[in-house]
């Protein structure tokens, strides 16, 4: 049996992380510990089917294990009611069982969609994580966050169900196009603002490396993987359902989801970037406020330009359009506002993040107004 690169301590629900190359030609032996049935249930989009739907059937047919599968359109607008009505149908139309195991093979959208899906078929089935995003592969995969968005915002219908095992193939990630890569390097470098500085000078010398899509900067973009499922596991074994410290993952995230939400969901302005220019505002904030360098605003300012990395906002007309007032709005509809308050992610400095609802409103509006004028 392959020992997994990472293992996310949960106890009787600890499961283990695999990165690397070739891991979907490897699928069969990599499975079969968390299998009780030989028998898997494909969950993947209209993008991602194309390019591995089949080598991955494949090398599981070969082993003898019997695969069914549905394929949902590509794009954030799967993940609603009707898809995830449509994902059940077949799974029940295919006779999944309670011991059928589901794979969730694609980005986030997939893996965070058929999550839910597999949470409440027949009261709970098991499933696998195969993410082939940057994204997918360095945060949503992990830590069993699943749903759906609904009219009312995004992510707000959903569970906490943890998967039985990630499979990150890092060879997937060439058919990845460029600026997908960069919006999962942005979650890459949360983890590094958030709590670990070496991680962050390392990305200083390394990140242009990991991102550049070549063999060269393959071994890079690996240890970025692991680096990130690392902290990421730690994180998720201390608090797995966010009643503390893993509320600082959504470091850049309060301020990206309202941008998100303001251009909207249709490839404007994709989650990463929305978080890398959040995370801009959550340093500019805790600047602004005296408790962090603004040499430490410059570095990342710095790196996400030598990396491509946006720190302003697209210009289109939405963003033209775009008012404090509004993103305000959207920043009151959090899921971590509580008692009416706003939970921040701010920081005293690189790797120094804490949560704070302590921010003085002039500040923030300073920093609001300071992002809409760049
Ligand atoms: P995504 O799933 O939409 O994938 C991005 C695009 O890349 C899609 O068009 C997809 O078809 C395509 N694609 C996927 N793999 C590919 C490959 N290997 N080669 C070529 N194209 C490929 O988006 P994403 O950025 O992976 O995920 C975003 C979603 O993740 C959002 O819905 C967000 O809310 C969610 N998310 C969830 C968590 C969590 O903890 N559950 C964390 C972060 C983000
Ligand atoms: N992406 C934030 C979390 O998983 O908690």
């Amino acid at each position: 049996m392959t020992v997994a690169d990472i293992t996310v301590a949960l106890g009787q629900r600890a499961y283990g992380i695999h990165v690397g190359r070739g891991l979907l030609a490897r699928a069969a032996d990599l499975f079969a510990p968390v299998l009780k049935q030989r028998r898997v249930f494909i969950v993947t989009d209209s993008n991602v089917a194309l390019l591995y739907l089949n080598p991955l059937s494949e090398s599981l047919q070969a082993a003898g294990i019997q695969v069914g599968h549905v394929v949902v359109p590509a794009g954030e607008s799967s993940k609603d009611f009707d898809q995830l009505a449509r994902v059940l149908d077949a799974m029940l139309a295919a006779k999944c069982e309670r011991s059928t195991m589901i794979v969730a093979l694609g980005g986030g959208v997939v893996g965070d969609l058929a999550g839910f899906a597999a949470s409440i078929l027949l009261r709970g089935t098991n499933f696998i994580q195969v993410p082939t995003t940057l994204l997918a592969q360095v945060d949503s995969s992990v830590g069993g966050k699943t749903g759906i968005n609904t009219s009312a915002g995004k992510n707000l219908v959903g569970t906490f169900h943890q998967p039985r095992l990630v499979l990150a193939d890092t060879d997937t990630l060439v058919t990845l196009p460029k600026r997908e890569l960069l919006a999962g390097y942005a979650e890459v470098v949360k983890y590094a603002l958030l709590g670990d500085a070496d991680f962050w000078s390392w990305l200083e010398e390394n990140g242009a490396a990991a991102t550049s899509g070549t063999e060269a900067g393959h071994a890079a973009l690996r240890q970025c993987i692991l680096t990130s499922c690392k902290a990421k596991a730690n994180i998720v074994a201390a608090d797995e359902k966010e009643s503390g410290a893993r509320a600082l993952l959504n470091l850049g995230h309060t301020f990206g989801h309202a941008f998100e939400a303001e251009f909207g969901y249709d490839g404007d302005l994709l989650h990463g970037e929305g978080v890398a220019i959040g995370m801009t505002m959550a340093f500019d904030l805790s600047v602004r406020m005296g408790i962090c360098p603004a040499a430490d605003l410059e570095r990342i300012r710095t790196h996400f330009t030598a990396t491509g990395l946006p720190t302003t906002l697209p210009k289109t007309g939405r963003s033209a359009a775009l008012t404090a007032e509004k993103l305000l709005s959207h920043m009151a509809q959090d899921k971590k506002v509580k008692d009416g308050a706003i939970t921040f992610v701010l920081t005293k400095g690189i790797g120094k993040a804490f949560l704070t609802a302590d921010v003085p409103p002039d500040h923030l509006r300073e920093t609001l107004n300071s992002a809409l004028a760049a």
